[in-house]
């Protein structure tokens, strides 16, 4: 099964699927990453790994849809089983989401659906909630609203600060990005309108 990675920053996330994939619990392969950011750390660490990093700089399309078209071109080529975004910080359009709808998972640090968006440690902070973590998701329409497949949950403590915190939440998530792609690999995850099963149960 071939997988595309889609990433904007330092790839921590794409690198923890690459150790996965080498220690042979990925019943699939990465076959392509791509970046909108051509800068991004995680190119170069594909490229370390002898996958095909391919950079899109949005940058150079008119519009969100002209961008969209061109990355549904790149993605198309390497015909993926499985779309997995670590980090890609774009707002994706309708039909890209439809080209790829039960088949492309994110990850998002926070106890979906608390705090979509942007920010989330420093708004979990501010409402000083007990309980943060993060969330994978199958991609849909939502912006971080598609059926949550996998959390990891962690406690916040007083002296917890943003930075600690994001550090926390980072090394869950390099925990169970693995296995929730893992899963989907092994057909064990199902996407159907607006919700996911694993093996034929809710989750
Ligand atoms: C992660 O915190 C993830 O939850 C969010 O973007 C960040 C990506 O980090 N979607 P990295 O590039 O994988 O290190």
């Amino acid at each position: 099964r071939r997988i595309v990675v889609l990433i904007s920053g330092s790839g921590s996330n794409l690198q923890a699927l690459i150790d996965a994939q080498r220690h042979d619990r990925l019943c699939g392969e990465i076959v392509a990453v791509i970046s909108n950011e051509p800068d991004a750390y995680g190119l170069k660490r594909a490229l370390e790994a002898d996958i095909e990093a391919v950079a899109l700089p949005h940058r150079e399309y008119d519009s969100r849809d002209a961008y969209d078209g061109a990355l549904i071109k790149v993605i198309d080529r390497h015909e993926p089983d499985l779309i997995v975004l670590a980090g890609f910080m774009r707002i994706l359009t309708p039909r890209f989401v439809q080209r790829f709808l039960g088949k492309m998972l994110n990850i998002h640090p926070s106890l979906l659906p608390a705090y979509q968006g942007l920010n989330t440690h420093a708004r979990a902070l501010a409402d000083g909630v007990k309980q943060h973590g993060c969330s994978v998701h199958f991609v849909t329409e939502e912006l971080d609203g598609g059926p949550v497949v996998l959390q990891a949950e962690l406690n916040v403590s007083s002296d917890d600060t943003v930075d600690t915190l994001k550090e926390k939440v980072h090394a869950r998530e390099h925990l169970i990005y693995p296995i929730a792609v893992q899963w989907f690999l092994q057909g064990r995850l199902k996407y159907s309108t607006e919700s996911a099963t694993m093996d034929g149960h809710p989750l």
